[in-house]
Formats: C-alpha cells, sequence, structure tokens
C-alpha cells in the first residue's frame, strides 16, 4: 500500500488489481480466523454459532465492506478524513474508528508475540514433550516477562513496516506465506480427520444445535464477522482511498469476504475433529490453536517438526498483515489530521499501545486492574470486538445511507455505470435499513443478556464512549 505521503493531493494507487486484494485480503485474513474463530465458536456451542456467522458475513460484512471500499474511494481519504471531509458532524465515527484501532492493538501483538515465541518453542524442542505442551502454554502466557519481551518483538516488527509504508516486503511475504499458511492448515486437517474419534468434532461444527443458542451468542457472531473482515473502524475506507476508479468494486468485496471466510472455516475443521480425537475441551479458549497443532504434528516426527515451524511462521506473518492495517489506521490519522511526520506517527501509536499491551498480557496471568471482574486483555476484546466494531459498522451504512445519495453510490460501485450490479437496489436498502436496525437489535439483546456474566456493564461503557464520542465530535 502507498502511504508514504498521505498528504499529497493525489493518492497513489495499488499497483495492480491483485495487489488490493491481497493487501486487504491480507488485513482480513489474521489472528482473527486462525486464533480467535475457532475458539470462539468453540466457546459458543460449535455449529450453530457458525451458521449465523456465515449468515452475518454474506448479508451485513459484504455489504458493510463494500460501503466502506465505496466511502473510502469516493472521498479518497483516510477514517476520519472520510467522514470530516463530507460533514463535520460525522467525524466522530472515523474518531471512534481510530480509537477500536488502538485498543485492538492494545491486545493483538500479545497475540502475535505468541505465534513468534511458539517459533522459537518449536524449533527448540516444544514437540519432544507432547504430554507438556498444553501445560506450557499456560505457563508461558501468564508469566509475566517472557510474553512482553515477544510482544516487544512483534510490535517492533509492525512499527518498522508501517515506518516504511505498508508497500514494502510485508506485501511480499504475506504473497509468499499465504497460501503455505493455506496449505498448511490443510494437512492439520487431513491429519485430525484421520484420528479416532475426530467424526465428534466435525459433527460439533456442521450439526447446529440451536437450542444453545442465545442472544450473546449471536452478538459474538456478529463482533466475529466485523473483527475477521476488518470492518468497522475505517480500515476498508482507508484501503479503499487507495483503488483505483475502474476498479470494480462488488467483485473485489466477494473475492476479500470468500477468502476471509474461507480460511476461517479451514482453521475450524483444522483444529476440531483433532480436539475432539484429543480429547480436549471444545471451550478451551485462547490457547486452543497453541495446542492443539504443536500436538498434533508431535506425532509426525521430523516432518511434524517441519509444518509446525511453517504453521507458527505463517501465522506471524497473517498477523503482521493483519496488525499493520490496524496500525496504519492511527498513524495516517495522526499525519492527515494531526500534522504529523510519519516517524513521529508510529512511534506515538506504537508507544500508546505498548503500553495497553503490557496491561492486556499481565491481565492473562491476573496481575493488574480489573474491571467487573474483567482484566484488561478482555476489556479491549469486549469493547471492540462486541461494540465499537459492529456499532461503528452501522454507522458507517447510517452515513452512506442516509447522508450520501443513492445516485451517488450507485455512481461509484458500479463506476458510472460500467460495472453492472443487479442487486444494487437490495444493497442499498440492506444498508439504510436493514443492517443498521438489525445491529442495533443485536447489540442490545447481546449486551442485556451480558448482564449476567458481568460483561453487560463494559459493553454498555463501550456505548456510553460513543455516545460522548458523538457528542463532542464537534471538537474532534
Ligand atoms: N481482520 C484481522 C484478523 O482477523 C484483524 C483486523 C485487521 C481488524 N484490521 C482490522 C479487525 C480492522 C477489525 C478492524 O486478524
Amino acid at each position: 500500500m502507498a502511504t508514504s505521503n498521505t498528504n499529497a493531493a493525489p493518492r497513489d494507487n495499488w499497483g495492480s488489481k491483485l495487489g488490493f486484494v491481497m493487501a486487504a485480503a491480507g488485513s482480513a485474513v489474521g489472528l482473527g480466523n486462525i486464533w480467535k474463530f475457532p475458539y470462539t465458536a468453540g466457546e459458543n456451542g460449535g455449529g450453530a454459532f457458525i451458521v449465523i456467522y456465515l449468515a452475518f458475513v454474506i448479508f451485513i460484512g459484504f455489504s458493510v465492506m463494500l460501503t466502506e471500499f465505496a466511502v473510502g474511494r469516493k472521498t479518497g481519504r483516510s477514517a476520519v478524513g472520510a467522514f470530516k471531509s463530507t460533514d463535520g458532524r460525522w467525524t466522530f465515527v472515523g474518531v471512534i474508528g481510530v480509537l477500536s484501532g488502538l485498543l485492538i492493538m492494545g491486545f493483538y501483538p500479545v497475540v502475535g508475540g505468541w505465534a513468534l515465541a511458539y517459533v522459537q518453542k518449536v524449533s527448540t524442542g516444544l514437540l519432544s514433550n507432547p504430554e507438556a505442551i498444553g501445560d506450557s502454554f499456560g505457563g508461558f502466557i501468564t508469566n509475566p516477562i517472557q510474553p512482553l519481551m515477544w510482544m516487544g518483538v512483534y510490535l517492533l516488527m509492525n512499527i518498522i513496516i508501517v515506518s516504511r509504508g505498508i508497500s514494502g516486503g510485508i506485501e511480499k511475504a504475506g504473497k509468499v506465506l499465504m497460501p503455505i499458511l493455506f496449505l498448511i492448515l490443510i494437512i492439520v486437517s487431513v491429519k485430525g480427520l484421520s484420528l479416532p474419534g475426530a467424526m465428534a468434532g466435525v459433527e460439533f461444527l456442521f450439526s447446529p444445535d440451536f437450542s444453545k443458542v442465545d442472544s450473546g451468542v449471536v452478538l459474538a457472531a456478529l463482533g466475529q464477522a466485523f473483527f475477521s473482515l476488518s470492518l468497522g473502524m475505517g480500515c476498508m475506507i482507508t484501503y479503499g482511498s487507495y483503488l483505483k476508479k475502474k476498479e470494480n468494486l462488488v467483485q473485489t468485496t466477494g473475492m476479500v469476504t470468500a477468502m476471509d471466510t474461507g480460511v476461517a472455516i479451514l482453521a475450524g475443521i483444522a483444529m476440531f475433529p483433532a480436539m475432539f480425537a484429543l480429547g480436549m475441551e471444545p471451550a478451551a479458549g485462547p490457547g486452543l490453536v497453541f495446542v492443539v497443532v504443536p500436538q498434533l504434528f508431535a506425532e509426525m516426527g521430523g516432518v511434524g517438526l517441519i509444518f509446525a515451524l511453517l504453521f507458527f511462521v505463517g501465522l506471524t506473518v497473517a498477523a503482521l498483515t493483519s496488525s499493520v492495517s490496524l496500525l496504519e489506521v492511527v498513524v495516517s490519522y495522526l499525519i492527515d489530521e494531526k500534522g504529523m511526520k510519519r516517524t513521529t506517527a508510529v512511534l506515538s501509536a506504537a508507544a500508546v499501545m505498548a503500553v495497553l499491551c503490557i496491561f492486556a498480557s499481565l491481565s492473562l496471568g491476573g496481575v493488574g486492574p480489573t474491571l467487573f471482574d474483567t482484566g484488561a486483555f478482555d476489556i479491549f476484546d469486549l469493547l471492540t470486538d462486541k461494540i465499537f466494531l459492529a456499532v461503528g459498522g452501522m454507522l458507517v451504512c447510517i452515513f452512506a445511507g442516509w447522508r450520501l445519495s443513492r445516485e451517488e453510490l450507485e455512481k461509484e460501485i458500479t463506476n458510472d455505470g460500467e460495472v453492472k450490479f443487479p442487486l444494487f437496489g437490495l444493497w442499498y436498502n440492506l444498508v439504510k435499513f436493514v443492517i443498521p436496525v438489525a445491529v442495533a437489535i443485536v447489540a442490545f439483546a447481546g449486551i442485556s443478556s451480558g448482564f449476567d456474566s458481568g460483561k453487560g456493564p463494559i459493553m454498555l461503557m463501550g456505548i456510553g464512549i460513543i455516545a460522548l464520542t458523538g457528542l463532542l465530535s464537534k471538537k474532534l
């Protein structure tokens, strides 16, 4: 992505169509698919969660991504500028996006650091003692110092990449390593499916039991859809602003959505059959990939070691191509709106992120402040995944549906009538009416049900922060 002079009037464009699709897919495919999706599906009952998630991806995710690309390309500006240049009262939506970027980067690099650490752990004999793999993960993430060091290294990689502009090496690394990661997920799946007892996992994934679905599960599925597709915080607006006028937005959106969803489902198939076969709990939580993958490969001897290494290298790169897009949203805000130099912007944003990550990482070992019995890691996750992204996506839809005109949008999306989009009317009505109402209902019900588990107050706090930002919007 051409990011080095975001102030200059004619924006640099993506070199090629494939380059753009790969960059947007690089942002979308990350820890959200391979780490978060499987354990969130596991905690929320499996099959039924996945069905609801897929419905949200198709009806809401696709439409919101198309909206973000259209708004970004139309205004040619990043998250905050896109709104500000149209109507100052909407600036707060971009600002919430920047805030979400900061908060997601308050825990993402912690997990990115785990992935890096596992590259090292696998190469130094983790697989030689399969029984200890589970305990070793627990011990590692609750250790106060070690994960922090890895987080630091991971964040530093982000700093270096984003200081130079995203279009350099990381895109190339992504293009090589993403397909490798995909292949390894297939190998993991085949290996997992071949184990005795694996069918229970397939059943868990694909025979939905809707009796376990409550409003908390529905909100989790909605949040996961937004998180995984990188929506609701202006990330795809920023990417869209670099898109050429002749590119087909609808097709691009379809490709990115399909790739992202494909990887998530594949990650599910890679994890659950193996878990059931190995006798692990589907609700094992955030440790899932870090425990299942090494255990599976431990049984395979020498090749297993190579696969495991490639898996964690691939996971690290997938995480990097996503986290740089998050950091970039904050950085381009600081450059465009606050007039900072790129290096200063990167360092200031990263400094805040580092502090948040320290709290997040320590909270997993029970150290540090809590709010309603919830530690920093979970607070950042709850606020963003369950509230900011969904509400942000809803606001983008309201902005497009009610603030921009139908004609403007149709011209933008069809490239002045050159691209056929027969479903335009359906998309428009989804964006203008259905998605805002649907997100509002899901968020309201989800928050209410969250009061049983102590998560409600934190989510409600998120709504409060959004309302406050909205009220202050004149000053932003
Ligand atoms: N989608 C990425 C993942 O699944 C994370 C991410 C990158 C993201 N940019 C985002 C999430 C913007 C929400 C908004 O790992």
